[in-house]
């Protein structure tokens, strides 16, 4: 936290980050589908209460009081490595006046801390080609392949 450029907060999403621009930062990422507060909350209230899943952090600016960076970790359960945990980072996403800041390497941080904390033996993510470098970064290294079949 006290790594954050001075102005901004890193902490947990909150139910009223709807009015914070929370689904307009995933934007950068994907389409997100233009929700309504409501369905917004219908899944905000899914996570909350699987909580020891699923953790989505933030970094707002204070000044605004807007939310800038977003990030998930969702923790899997398995059979193997002993009924073992791994982490799955999801939906990075940094307001593209925003890049450049840090702010996406201490969303990562924070979500390897989380995975860390909640006992993963390993946390993994897939990402394009051109974000390679940044994950590099990041701490993380290149293996397997991505595989895909859409619905
Ligand atoms: N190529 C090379 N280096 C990069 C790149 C890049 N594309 N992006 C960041 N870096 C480097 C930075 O230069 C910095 O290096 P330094 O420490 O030597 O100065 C380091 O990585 C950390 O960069 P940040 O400032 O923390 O990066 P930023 O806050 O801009 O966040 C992110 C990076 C998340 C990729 C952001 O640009 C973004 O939101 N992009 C669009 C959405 C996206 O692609 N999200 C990731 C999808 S993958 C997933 O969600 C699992």
């Amino acid at each position: 936290q006290s790594l954050l450029p001075a102005g901004y907060t890193l902490r947990a999403l909150r139910s009223n980050d709807y009015e914070r621009g929370f689904l307009d930062v995933l934007t950068v990422l994907t389409e997100v589908g233009g929700h309504t507060k409501q369905e917004f909350t219908e899944q905000f209230n899914y996570l909350k209460k699987h909580n020891h899943e699923y953790h989505t952090i933030t970094i707002t600016e204070d000044a605004k009081d807007q939310v800038v960076a977003v990030g998930t970790i969702f923790v899997e359960r398995k059979f193997v490595h002993k009924n073992g945990l791994v982490g799955h980072i999801e939906d990075i996403a940094v307001n593209s006046n925003q890049q450049g800041k840090k702010l996406g390497l201490r969303i990562i941080q924070a979500l390897k801390f989380i995975g860390a904390q909640r006992g993963c033996y390993k946390v993994i993510l897939d990402c394009s080609e051109k974000n390679v470098p940044f994950y590099e970064k990041c701490g993380f290294k290149q293996k397997e392949i991505e595989m895909a079949w859409y619905v």
